[in-house]
């Protein structure tokens, strides 16, 4: 009672600010004390200027692509598909590399970012964590945080001052851009919060921070890890409230389908009740650990039927806000991965790794289009589904939901009730139509559903002045052009399809199809039925179906004629366009229509738009083509020749160096850090040894370390427990002879013994080289981003102690020299430091004649440098990636590093990737490239990589953005 006694204070616009906290969410009309937002929400959908709107959006993380120039891509490849969102987490542990020295520059630069969202035209909610988890190193915390002794994601002071700067100057770069002035319509709150259903300080103090730092004109928002209702009720913190869900698992081997939630909707109705159904995450593919299935698996677990079944479901539930994660992935490079992934971050996603569509790209498209067409789907009601008795469906293999407008549209999500079953289904539906009750379809035949899919059946559907009384086919789009409706239906090549239209029409002409539909007129209504086959157009009256097989429906584009703006009104496109691989956008002036997309084969480009237009341009040139009876015009499109042709590495000249010199006595390591700390704060504590030796406790956060314990006497072995996170290895070395490596396996940890062959007189050296996987994440949290890397534990068998340990990880450690690749960049390992992945570094004395496929003959680190040309046209997008062939029985690992930027970490035993794609403008396109691969061999009998090289994925002729290399230092800038 109090607080709608509040809210009613609030409206009147009489309520102090200060106040305004304890509103709670979902209240009609509010966000954050604000009634005059352009930003709300009500039980239904969110509203931007009083406009209800879909929020279709996807998750994209710009820095996993560090050539900023392709974020436009990305950006339009989403938005024409009708994705009208993006959402954005932001990483805290890249951007500050050391504790108060911030770097918001580069791929890190959330204002560049959202200037590329506010020209493509494309909403954002952004979310900055400060912990985001995102399978990232650390969850995203910054490897020096793993040094102070508070709780990390709690109120403890030590972790609630090392934020302050990070979560201020993020906010005040956000903020400029809050909608209306930006994109931005939302901010979210730390992460997958788990602590605690009630207030917790520590989400008070960031909201404080948020605020106080200008994120006051757009809701605050939470993503709970489940429907759990944590700070569902707003707790002063959070104004929209959602959950992730990942129904399908992340087991990418085994690609079966789990069954389908029914209980979305019931979980908004108990946790929200004046607030819509907003997915923040809804599984939009799957990570994939070393030693797994590679990520075509991830999309194959999570693929086109997938979305059909499971994203439909989700608006059988009437989500009105939803985000795939992920949608496009990239990249883990510079050592961005935490232990459960590779460098690979493709996810599976509707958009590849290289940036190329996919399938399930398309069945997006054909749900964001049918859903910013159709308004009457934000304010429906569930009226019933399978589950209370209500039969829809006259088989029970069917499960069906009815949604219903208070206009009278019916929606009704039917699929398989068995998400595993592979078998088509067939079925008649009793539907509500305003012509009374009907069993669809009436003429004949069956409604069929395929293994795992998925139909919105529509009844009472208006568009424009035209109404479908129904349609066994599903509605892709509809507009009104030239004064005459035109709607888009589409079903699987091979079934049976029943339209009916409302029409005061005598007649009906089929002015474009193969025999596929027939038509006919009764009692007010045409009725078209058969069997979709490429394009089939009725017309009658000022109406036009269009009835397209779905492979046919899935070429089709809806450009709207504003392309820029964002996607909130003016849901009818201007034209419809068949055929090309991408349009990213189409404008009508006078009588030409301009279309500006890729092309990645030749084929027939197909327009419809108003009669008007007898002009086609493609990319500026003329098409010649001709209209058909059914006003659509064709023509052919021809992917221009693409003058570019991929040097092979099979003929590459190499120079290579040893890697490793740490394990010869000789070497100087007097400027190397001494390990002198006998005490950790962390939970996890050496489990031998005089000394803490963990590499975060000595500013080195990532890539390899490297050790040198020297000692004197005649020990006869030593016990070690090294610790690197899941998969690592190590190796170790005395005096410069082999003692053994571990080779890798699920457990973060090994403890072993070496006996030592024969000791010096004087100064023996241990030398270890390990791996860091990256921090572990802090899920839970309990500040498991703290469990340490390196030595854990050292004992010397047979007597003695080592007089000192000598530690080196990357250059600098925590004062590390490259501003523009970053703090995470570089690894511990020999040429790292010296420099040699960079480019202009000077290789000549480096051995000759040597190559990674003959590769070396004994376990140690060994590094080769090439450079190769490229000459692709600016006018192309030819993605191009580093193929290694795998040997699973020899256990070695490479770091690869093109131009200075480390984009692979290749684990031969476990795999699974062996493919790793390099981004234009890190990959030089239009000149010369360095190419850096090491061989670390475990084994003592050596390694060589058995193939690699470079390859291009796809030819693409392409109006992308021009991308031009990023600019960024090189040899002589950095040593
Ligand atoms: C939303 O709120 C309206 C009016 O307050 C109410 O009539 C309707 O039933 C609610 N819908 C849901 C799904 O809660
Ligand atoms: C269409 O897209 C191209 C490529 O991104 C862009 O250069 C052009 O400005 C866009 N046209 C309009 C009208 O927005």
């Amino acid at each position: 009672m109090k607080l709608s006694a509040t809210f009613l204070l609030l409206l009147a616009g009489l309520l102090r600010p200060a106040l305004t906290q304890i509103i709670p969410p979902g209240s009609p009309g509010f966000v954050h004390g604000k009634s005059s937002a352009a930003v709300t929400f009500d039980n239904s959908s969110l509203l931007i200027d009083n406009n209800r709107v879909m929020l279709f959006s996807g998750e994209f993380h710009f820095w996993r692509i560090p050539s900023p120039q392709l974020w436009s891509d990305v950006l339009q490849k989403m938005k024409a598909a009708g994705f009208n969102g993006v959402s954005v987490y932001v990483h805290w542990g890249m951007t500050e590399g050391k504790q108060g020295h911030l770097d918001w520059n580069f791929h890190r630069s959330v204002t560049a970012f959202l200037q590329v969202a506010k020209r493509v035209g494309i909403l954002v909610v952004m979310r900055p964590g400060p912990y985001i988890n995102a399978e990232t190193t650390g969850g995203g915390f910054p490897g020096w945080l793993s040094n102070i002794q508070g709780l990390a994601r709690s109120n403890a002071q030590d972790y609630t001052n090392a934020w302050q700067s990070y979560m201020t100057q993020v906010a005040q770069a956000i903020a400029p851009f809050q909608y209306p002035a930006g994109p931005v319509i939302g901010v979210q709150v730390e992460n997958e919060f788990t602590t605690g259903t009630n207030f917790a300080p520590y989400m008070v103090t960031l909201e404080s921070v948020l605020r106080n730092n200008g994120i006051n004109k757009v809701p605050l928002t939470y993503n709970d890890f489940n429907a759990a209702g944590r700070y569902a009720s707003g707790q002063g913190v959070v104004d929209l409230w959602g959950f992730d869900s990942y129904p399908n698992g992340f087991t990418c081997s085994s690609p079966q389908f789990a069954g389908v939630s029914t209980g979305y909707a019931g979980n908004r109705n108990q946790y929200v009740p004046n607030g819509p159904l907003y997915f923040p995450e809804f599984q939009g593919g799957s990570f994939d650990p070393y030693g797994g299935s590679g990520y075509d698996a991830c999309y194959t677990l999570t693929n086109n039927e997938f979305a059909n079944v499971f994203y439909k479901n989700n608006y059988a539930n009437h989500a009105t806000l939803q985000s795939l994660y992920m949608t496009f992935g990239g990249t883990n490079w510079g050592n961005l991965a935490t232990t459960n992934v590779y460098t690979s971050y493709d996810y599976g996603a509707p958009i590849r790794e290289d940036r190329t569509l996919s399938t399930k790209y398309t069945e997006i498209k054909l749900q964001a289009n049918f859903l910013h067409a159709t308004q009457a789907y934000l304010t429906a009601n569930i009226m019933g589904s399978s589950s209370d008795g209500q039969t829809y469906a006259t088989n029970n293999q069917v499960w069906t939901t009815n949604l219903r407008n208070s206009d009278q549209t019916n929606f009704y999500v039917a699929r398989q009730t068995s998400a595993t079953n592979l078998n088509p289904v067939t079925f008649s539906l009793r539907v509500s139509t305003t012509a009374g009750a009907l069993t669809i379809p009436q003429f004949g035949g069956t409604i069929t559903l395929a293994g795992r899919e998925s139909k919105i059946i529509v009844t009472n559907y208006v568009f424009g002045q035209s109404k479908l009384r129904y349609s066994t086919a599903e509605v892709m789009t509809w507009t009104t052009i030239d004064n005459t409706d035109i709607i888009v239906l589409y079903a699987l090549a091979g079934q049976n399809t029943e339209t009916v239209i409302e029409t005061s029409a005598t007649s009906v002409q089929l002015t474009q199809g193969n025999g596929a539909i027939s038509s006919r007129v009764t009692g007010g209504t045409v009725v078209l039925t058969g069997n979709p086959n490429g394009v089939s157009v009725a017309q009658f009256g000022r109406t036009k179906v269009f009835i397209m097989d779905k492979a046919t429906a899935g070429t089709f584009w809806s450009p709207r004629q504003s392309p820029t703006t964002f996607d909130l009104t003016n849901r009818q496109p201007a034209t419809l366009i068949g055929g090309p691989y991408l349009v990213r956008n189409a404008t009508i002036a006078g009588s030409t229509l301009n279309v500006v997309g890729d092309i990645s084969s030749s084929g027939t480009l197909s327009v419809v738009a108003p009669a008007a237009v007898n002009t086609v341009t493609f990319n500026g040139a003329k098409l010649t083509g001709t209209k058909n009876a059914a006003g659509v015009w064709s023509g052919a499109l021809t992917k221009p020749a693409i003058a570019a042709t991929i040097p092979s590495l099979k003929t590459a000249t190499w120079r290579c160096s040893d890697s490793l010199p740490e394990v010869a006595n000789s070497f100087d390591d007097s400027k190397w850090v001494t390990a002198t700390k006998t005490t950790t704060l962390r939970e996890q504590k050496p489990t031998a040894g005089k000394l803490v030796l963990f590499g975060d406790e000595y500013g080195f956060h990532q890539g390899n370390l490297i050790y040198r314990g020297h000692f004197t006497g005649h020990a006869t072995g030593v016990t070690l427990t090294m610790q690197g996170g899941a998969f690592f290895g190590y190796s170790a070395f005395l005096n410069g002879k082999f003692l053994g490596s571990s080779t890798g396996s699920s457990s973060d940890q090994a403890t072993n013994t070496w006996n030592f062959p024969a000791t010096n007189t004087g100064d023996n050296v241990l030398t270890i080289v390990n791996d860091n996987m990256g921090l572990d994440e802090d899920f839970s949290p309990t500040d498991s981003y703290k469990n340490p890397r390196g030595v854990r534990g050292y004992q010397l068998l047979g007597g003695g102690d080592f007089s000192s340990w000598k530690i080196q990880g990357n250059l600098g450690g925590e004062s590390w020299v490259d501003e523009v690749r970053g703090p995470l960049n570089e690894g511990g390992l020999w040429f790292e430091r010296v420099g040699a992945h960079l480019p202009g570094y000077d290789d000549s004395k480096w051995t000759a004649n040597c190559s990674p496929l003959t590769g070396i003959t004994a376990a140690g680190i060994r590094a080769y440098r090439t450079t190769f040309n490229l000459n692709i046209p600016a006018t192309a997008d030819v993605p191009i990636s580093v193929h290694f062939t795998r040997t699973p029985s020899s256990n070695y690992r490479s770091v690869l590093y093109v131009n200075g930027w480390q984009f692979g970490r290749f684990v031969s035993n476990l795999g699974p990737q062996t493919v790793y794609p390099i981004p234009e403008g890190i990959l030089n396109h239009r000149g010369s490239n360095t190419l850096v691969v090491t061989i670390w061999s475990l084994d003592a009998a050596g390694a060589k990589i058995a193939a690699l090289d470079i390859a291009a994925s796809v030819m693409i002729s392409s109006t992308k953005e021009v991308v031009a290399t990023v600019n960024s230092p090189g040899f002589a800038q950095l040593r």
